[in-house]
């Protein structure tokens, strides 16, 4: 009984309230807005130099490569120009040792190094032959610049972009920790290694991974809603949104297309409300945070993201099991445990280790419907390293993980609903979209012989279940990416249920917005801005060319203007 009381008091702690979330929003709002003005705020707001969305009709072969949590991928994307897309990758664990290297140079090495295992490997014909190009230089049919790969670098860290393919990083996220590539350009860094290894590859494009989701959505989304946010919730959590370049205010140097009216803003949310002045904050997330390796940094991310999870679950465990009256992990007596056995905590348990919890076992334990908890059980074991865990133990872990997650999921919906709210895409029809009646309300008018009624009612109940009674115009498009969303049951409900507590957004306006896995999206989005990139890399050419002529002839781009009036 002890356990499932303090299990639950735990729990109580990590409760996020409908008043929570509206503050959160409302401080979100203002920090959007602060970030969009000047440099330095707590959320980055970074322009991106990206200006426009894709609308699925783009062609071409891209490489793509992806650095930003556990893996380095490296694809390449064929786009068909018809919203799909044929995609071929390689994925490797980057070694612990590079997240912390001495120099960038070690890491980056090792990302070139891969680069050109994945061209031999798949695109050997084209490798060798640009080989063989590279020799006659000299010759009119010879090596030409459009014959390199153009490459969109999706980097998934705080980058100050000052062009479409140049940023310099700002700081480490996610375990990362090498000083000596903060304020560098990361595509020169990789452009170096690559040269070194004269791989045909040019880098083109600087992505960040909620910018490449958002991408990615907007090509493969179907309709004819444009998408206005990518996020991730994944090992980090950020999201990217098309923001109305009036709205930019501070200082952008690199060029970039006007014409749209628009750019894509990488919020950089990880790092909102890092002076924690509307974020709950349990004792457990406070020594998390006294911990790390960037404490008062990515405050948001941390009550968020799957890096994190585990270890708050791994705090708040530790801290019951610390408690002498109570019996967490403790059954020492066989005849108690229907396993028949003691429970043991392992010496070498994963609780005992910092950062040691894995998330995933969040999502197993909200998962596990069973009266015996055997799945939670058997992951206890694995996962945490105790053996023979009780009904009862393994109830209070799924109480206080799922506590957690929720808690995770709510927050994120505050993100989503603050940057709705904030471009304005819920106009004030939202309120006229109707609203399903009740199931409740449905059965009252059968009982009360009101047929034609309850079967109108049904009929629209079942396809706004179906997600079918909102007009495509009214849509508000959402593509996200990672490993919370997509594995954790149920994070997107908790999303929703804290969006209604909005009550600019509320259950019609959360309706409208639609959420959809744009999986990899970070390969096809980068794909899709090497392209953009590689576009204006031939308008400059091209204007390059012209002014060339001009001058050639003895004009000046000014007087052929005059000459034209
Ligand atoms: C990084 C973001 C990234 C996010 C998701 C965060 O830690 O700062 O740049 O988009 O993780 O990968």
């Amino acid at each position: 009984m002890a356990v499932e009381a303090e299990a639950k008091r735990v729990a109580a702690e990590f409760e996020l309230t409908d008043d929570g979330v509206r503050n959160t929003v409302a401080e979100f709002v203002a920090e959007m807005k602060a970030g969009l003005a000047k440099d330095g705020t707590s959320m980055s707001q970074i322009p991106t130099y990206v200006t426009g969305v894709p609308n699925g009709t783009e062609k071409g072969l891209y490489l793509a490569v992806d650095l930003g949590g556990t893996n380095f991928r490296v694809c390449s994307i064929q786009l068909n120009g018809d919203t799909t897309f044929n995609l071929v990758q390689s994925k490797v664990a980057i070694p612990r040792e590079l997240m912390v290297a001495q120099t960038a140079k070690e890491l980056f090495a090792f990302l070139a190094k891969q680069i050109e295992t994945f061209l031999r490997q798949h695109h050997n014909d084209h490798f060798e032959k640009h080989l063989r190009r590279r020799a006659t230089v000299s010759t009119p049919e010879g090596y030409r610049d459009e014959h390199v790969f153009r490459l969109g670098f999706t980097f998934s860290f705080p980058v100050k972009q000052v062009g479409i393919n140049r940023g310099n990083l700002i700081r480490w996220t996610k375990g990362f920790n090498i000083p000596d590539a903060v304020g560098k350009d990361v595509c020169q860094l990789l452009q170096t290694e690559i040269d070194l290894l004269k791989l045909p590859v040019k880098v083109a494009a600087l992505v960040n991974d909620t910018v490449g989701t958002l991408m990615a959505r907007s090509y493969t989304s179907p309709g004819k809603t444009s998408t206005l946010l990518g996020a991730i919730f994944g090992t980090g959590t950020n999201g990217a949104y098309v923001e109305q370049l009036s709205k930019i205010t501070k200082p952008m140097i690199g060029d970039y297309d006007k014409t749209t009216g628009e750019m894509v803003v990488n919020t950089e949310w990880g790092s909102f409300d890092n002076a924690l002045k509307v974020l709950p904050n349990t004792e457990y997330d406070a020594k998390l945070d006294r911990d790390s390796v960037n404490p008062g940094i990515q405050m948001f991310e941390k009550r968020i993201s799957g890096m994190f999870l585990g270890e708050i679950l791994r705090i708040a465990l530790v801290a019951l099991m610390n408690k002498p009256d109570v019996p967490l992990f403790r059954d020492d007596n066989s005849s108690h445990n229907d396993y028949h056995s003691t429970t043991t905590i392992d010496e070498t348990s994963p609780l005992h280790t910092q950062w040691a919890v894995d998330s995933s076992i969040l999502s197993i334990a909200e998962a596990d419907k069973s009266v015996g908890l055997r799945a939670l059980r058997q992951q206890i074991e694995k996962n945490l390293g105790v053996s023979a865990a009780s009904i009862e133990d393994a109830a209070a872990v799924k109480e206080i993980a799922h506590a957690i997650a929720v808690r995770a999921a709510r927050l994120s919906g505050a993100a989503v609903a603050a940057i709705v709210i904030h471009t304005g895409r819920l106009n004030p029809e939202a309120s006229s979209v109707p609203q399903p009646k009740s199931t409740a309300a449905i059965k009252e008018d059968i009982l009360k012989g009101n047929l034609a009624e309850a079967a109108s009612a049904t009929a629209n109940k079942l396809a706004d279940t179906a997600g079918l009674s909102v007009n495509e115009e009214e849509i508000v498009d959402v593509g996200v990416d990672g490993s919370l969303v997509e594995f954790y049951p149920g994070f997107e409900d908790y999303m929703r249920e804290a969006m209604r507590a909005v009550p600019e957004i509320g259950a019609a306006g959360e309706r409208r917005i639609r959420i959809g896995i744009a999986k990899d999206g970070s390969g096809v989005g980068a794909a899709l801005i090497a392209l953009v990139a590689a576009k204006m890399e031939q308008n400059n050419d091209y204007a390059g060319d012209l002014m060339q002529r001009l001058e050639s002839v003895g004009e000046t781009s000014e007087n052929v203007i005059e000459d034209e009036k």
